[in-house]
């Protein structure tokens, strides 16, 4: 016979285990997938910034400015506190050594809100996200892996 508080107590560890059950394998030796997120490494950024359905990048060295097309609108959840984030299928911008400005494209889901992200920072170990007024820090090893897009039952 179910014993309620123990349902209870399962169902609340389980809702507390939910968020750490992300798990970030050691990517690190396997190749990025495709040419744009190859092109984020060089600039010192990890793959993971970029979901893996990316279709079509330029950058302009001179101007430095970029864009990055998907071939589809992409919602994915990002580590390690698994906020919802949605790209645009198109993304642009402009990308110097470790540095993301004038972004465009990329929003995060935090209270209730969109809330776009508009400049990222690297500085090899974390990522600088600029939020609205804020700037979040995360480990650039929480990155490594491009993801998948959520489908679309997932969109609201
Ligand atoms: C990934 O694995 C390699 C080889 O085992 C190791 O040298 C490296 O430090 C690991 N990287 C991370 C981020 O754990
Ligand atoms: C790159 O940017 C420079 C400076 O803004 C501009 O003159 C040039 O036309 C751009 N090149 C391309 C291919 O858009």
């Amino acid at each position: 016979m179910a014993n309620p508080l123990f349902v209870l107590l399962l169902s609340s560890s389980l809702l507390f285990l939910s968020p750490l059950a992300y798990s970030n394998p050691n990517h690190s030796t396997s190749p990025p997938p495709s040419a744009a997120h190859a092109e984020l490494n060089k600039y010192g950024f990890p793959a993971g910034l970029l979901p893996i359905n990316v279709v079509g990048y330029a950058v302009n060295e001179t101007s430095s400015d970029f864009f990055v097309s998907l071939d589809d609108p992409c919602k994915v959840t990002l580590p390690p506190d698994n906020y919802l984030a949605a790209y645009s299928s198109r993304i642009t911008g402009k990308i110097v050594a470790g540095r993301i400005t004038q972004l465009d494209g990329i929003r995060v889901r935090a209270f209730f809100q969109w809330w776009p992200i508009t400049g990222i920072k690297s500085n090899g170990d974390y990522l600088f996200f600029d939020i609205g007024m804020i700037t979040t820090k995360y480990p650039s090893k929480d990155f490594d892996e491009s993801p998948q897009c959520l489908g679309k039952r997932f969109d609201s």
